[in-house]
């Protein structure tokens, strides 16, 4: 039985039709917000799939929320293969896209091609995304969709790289950097990209891109302008300590009910309340006493 509250609006079709690259177009076409989250493994999948979301992302932000590391930079291929795995496990309906991590498709077409071959055929994801919209990116982009995989752009805020663009900070905040942000969402457009993400932009910036874009455009801190939002689901659910970015809005407090809950069941166990009788298997009274006696000691 579901527990979802009947308030939210769940679409009923939400298991029966499994999202592609058309539907998202369509949706683009009528207007309709598309809704992204990312999700790295069973649990985070599943509750993607019963919210009834459009996109699932398995980003590399994996790296800090679920593996631990500081940045994005450090995680390896073969971790986020494993989360894609797992994620792609509790998925049905929404359009699964796996993110390439840093070090996986910069250095040749070749290289990017087999990365992202990898997350198709070892982790079942539908597309991937890979960070930047400068030369290298963009001819990676083009590589991969050129060899049958769609591909999702990111520009703005590309943490991946974010040592470079001074920190973790929002882009694109003067004439010259948003016209280059501008230029860049184009190139990565016209190289095949079936979708982009906007990340921590000026909403303006992104209003004034907008009537460019074709393809449907995934914002995170990039205002409503654009076609759709994703927002990390450890960020929006409150899993993660710490203040997130401005751009993000928490729907639950969900480590705060983590906490509590380890802290009531070590209580219990220290106070002797768990197990109770309820929670332990019960054995026939014969074979209690001929197992007492098997155990007795010959005197
Ligand atoms: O890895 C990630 O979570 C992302 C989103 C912020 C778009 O790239």
């Amino acid at each position: 039985m579901s527990t979802l509250p009947t308030t939210l609006n769940v679409p009923a079709d939400a298991s029966s039709l499994p999202m592609t690259l058309p539907r998202l177009l369509e949706k683009k076409r009528l207007g309709e917000p598309i809704v992204m989250v990312t999700a790295y493994d069973h649990p985070s999948a599943r509750a993607a799939e019963r919210a009834g979301v459009d996109l699932v992302l398995m980003g590399d932000s994996g790296a800090m929320t679920v593996l631990g590391y500081d940045s994005t930079v450090t995680v390896e291929l073969d971790e986020l293969l494993v989360l894609a795995r797992a994620t792609r496990r509790g998925l049905t309906t929404p359009f699964l896209v796996g993110d390439l991590p840093f070090g996986s498709y910069e250095i040749s077409d070749e290289q990017a091609i087999t990365t992202a071959m990898r997350f198709v055929k070892e982790a079942g994801c539908d597309a991937v995304k890979l960070e930047g919209g400068g030369e290298t990116s963009v001819a990676r982009a083009r590589a991969i969709v050129r060899a049958g995989i769609p591909v999702m752009g990111h520009v703005g805020l590309t943490p991946q790289t974010s040592t470079a663009l001074g920190g973790y900070k929002a882009q694109g905040r003067t004439a010259q950097t948003g016209v280059r942000i501008a230029h860049e969402a184009l190139a990565l457009q016209e190289a095949g990209c079936f979708s982009i993400v906007f990340e921590a932009i000026p909403s303006a910036l992104a209003a004034e891109i907008m009537p460019l874009m074709t393809i449907p455009v995934i914002g995170i801190g990039a205002g409503p302008a654009v076609d759709g939002q994703v927002l990390v689901f450890h960020d929006l659910l409150g899993i993660r300590e710490g203040l997130g970015a401005r751009f993000v809005k928490r729907y639950a407090h969900l480590l705060d009910e983590m906490v509590a809950g380890v802290a009531a069941y070590a209580d219990d166990v220290r106070e002797r309340r768990y197990p109770g009788p309820e929670h332990g298997y019960s054995i026939d009274e014969a074979e209690l006493r001929e197992l007492r006696a098997a155990l007795t000691p010959p005197v």
